[in-house]
């Protein structure tokens, strides 16, 4: 088992960094938000300030971005954000202290099977680019981890990091990739090298644990979701998921 600790992402800085420069490394991110609040309301859209509040946990929530996309269309939401990350977490406090009905909890995911943080009969459990950090043994132990907390009919939805089978298709996708981050940072203001990002994704510790759409879609059929498919993809982020069966 990797341990949290060991990565980079338990530093203060890594995380600072990140939140900083979040909106030029992953150009689609404004696109990504409207696909995660556009597929939130139109399977759980009916509940505006009123029958019991829709159960969400997002995992390796970072600074809660994504989850305060969702707690801005109003919809009744008791959200669970978890990450690893202590700094993380404490500018996810910030963001949302505005918002009632939150549960911040620091655990990795590596030992969430034996900490109950994942509340019982969630009706969504997302991610956004964190999941891909841990190694296909440990993302299998997850996804029936997020299959057993799911309540009937609850869905799973991944926005990550994946790989297409051909390295010749994978260098157009990132020469893609890093024209955009340029674009991008340029019309943000943001100074951003997108080499640095590049031999990230392209160094061994993190590739070993990248896989295809069709790779990650397996492991969900194999725990049990049905409908598991790529819903979007653009080059290497792909938005992925499936559901579980309304009677299991
Ligand atoms: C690329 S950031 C994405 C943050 C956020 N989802 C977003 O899109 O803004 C990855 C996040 O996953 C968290 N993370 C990475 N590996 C983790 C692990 N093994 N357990 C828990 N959290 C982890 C990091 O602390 C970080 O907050």
């Amino acid at each position: 088992m990797s341990s949290f600790e060991e990565t980079e992402w338990s530093a203060v800085d890594c995380a600072a960094d990140y939140l900083k420069k979040a909106d030029a490394i992953i150009p689609q991110r404004p696109k990504l938000m409207g696909l995660l609040r556009s597929f939130y309301l139109h399977f759980f859209g009916d509940n505006l300030n009123s029958g019991q509040p829709r159960k969400i946990v997002e995992l390796g929530s970072g600074d809660g971005a994504f989850t305060e996309e969702l707690l801005k269309t109003g919809q009744n939401i008791e959200a669970t954000l978890i990450d690893g990350s202590a700094e993380m977490l404490t500018r996810a406090r910030l963001r949302l202290a505005s918002f009632q009905g939150l549960r911040f909890i620091r655990s990795p995911f590596q030992k969430l099977t034996s900490n109950d943080a994942i509340p019982e009969g969630a009706d969504l459990i997302f991610s956004v680019l964190a999941i891909h950090h841990i190694s296909k043994e440990e993302k299998q132990e997850l996804c029936e981890l997020i299959y057993a907390s799911l309540a009937p009919g609850g869905f799973f939805i991944n926005i990550d990091d994946c790989i297409p089978s051909s390295s010749l298709i994978e260098d157009w996708h990132v020469e893609r990739w890093r024209k955009e981050v340029i674009e991008k940072g340029a019309e943000l203001g943001i100074e951003i090298d997108p080499q640095t990002y590049i031999d990230k994704h392209n160094a061994p510790e993190h590739r070993k644990n990248l896989e295809t759409v069709a790779a990650l879609c397996g492991t969900l059929d194999a725990v049990g979701f049905v409908g598991a498919e790529c819903f979007y993809r653009d080059g290497i982020f792909t938005l992925y998921g499936g559901q579980k069966p309304a009677a299991s």
